[in-house]
């Protein structure tokens, strides 16, 4: 028997592990213990920061509501979402790739013809989206699903407006037989992550802004496909290079061309100023349909 000390503590508490039955939750939780001791041992954590920390994560798990995750959104701005979500959805031969899905997806958002305007009396400049869904090899994807979101001209969503708002800026589009899709939506603007919380009050104090660029919101699906949860982010828009979630990715990148009043894509007269946006999303196949 020995006293604990600031180094042996370390292999003391992994050793209380050995009679763990679940083998990964142990390598989990082992490497979770060296890595927490080695960062209290690095900083010399004094007493005071380590209940500064209890009572921050006791304030987060507080601000956690139906509609609020704010564990979520302090993973999201410490980059560990991005982190997780790069190390398990590769993407290789140009396929589609993934970002963070954000705290405003809505499931069941209703499924609407092709050139449908998801966002029917929502504020924001008028956007076309248009392009095809295709494999690796470029060939189309019929039948695949777009589950799409977006905030308004504001950058507000629907979930985040006062009173019973609905669904608003969202729905479902299929690909067609040549795997090409098309929809009407707004031009997303740039907005801050909720800050009015404790991660707010760590971004103010790290010095950070709490912003994101421009971007609308997909889930993109096929029958045999690996589904990729995903953003188009606006070419032009503040913040591509700061994005406080550490979401934004190059190749999610699109071009909005603005256009001056006239005929749309879609064949709707329009009266004020729109925007076209062409974007192909490349699908990988599902590992078990490759396997097969
Ligand atoms: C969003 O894009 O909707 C979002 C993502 C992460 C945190 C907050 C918002
Ligand atoms: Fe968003």
């Amino acid at each position: 028997m020995s006293d604990f000390n600031e180094r042996n503590i370390t292999q003391a508490v992994i050793d209380r592990l050995v009679d763990c039955k679940d083998a990964r939750f142990k390598q989990v939780m082992s490497s979770l213990i060296t890595h927490l001791h080695d960062f209290v041992r690095d900083v010399r954590l004094t007493e005071e920061e380590w209940i500064g920390a209890i009572q921050f994560l006791t304030q987060t798990g507080k601000t956690c509501t139906e509609k609020r995750q704010e564990f979520i959104l302090l993973s999201d701005t410490l980059g560990v979402s991005i982190l997780v979500i790069t190390l398990n959805h590769r993407s290789d031969q140009g396929s589609l790739e993934s970002t963070v899905l954000g705290p405003y997806y809505w499931e069941g958002a209703p499924e609407r013809p092709r050139g449908s305007n998801l966002a029917e009396g929502v504020k924001g400049e008028p956007a076309f989206y248009s392009g095809r869904v295709l494999d690796v090899e470029g060939r189309p994807l019929r039948n695949a699903l777009l589950d799409i979101w977006s905030g308004d001209g504001d950058g507000n969503y629907d979930m985040q407006m006062p009173g019973d708002t609905g669904m608003r800026a969202r729905g479902k589009i299929r690909s067609d037989d040549q795997g090409r899709y098309w929809f009407r939506s707004i031009r997303p603007s740039f907005y801050p992550v909720p800050i009015d919380g404790p991660v707010g009050g760590m971004l103010r104090k790290m010095g950070r802004h709490p912003n994101r660029p421009g971007h609308i919101h997909m889930i993109v699906s096929a029958p045999g496909y690996e589904a990729v949860t995903t953003h188009l982010f606006v070419a032009d828009s503040p913040y591509l290079d700061s994005d406080a979630v550490f979401g934004m990715k190059e190749s999610l990148v699109a071009k909005f061309a603005r256009h001056e009043p006239g005929k749309a894509p879609t064949g709707d007269v329009m009266s004020e100023p729109f925007y076209t946006v062409e974007y192909d999303f490349r699908l990988r196949r599902a590992a078990k349909a490759a396997a097969a």
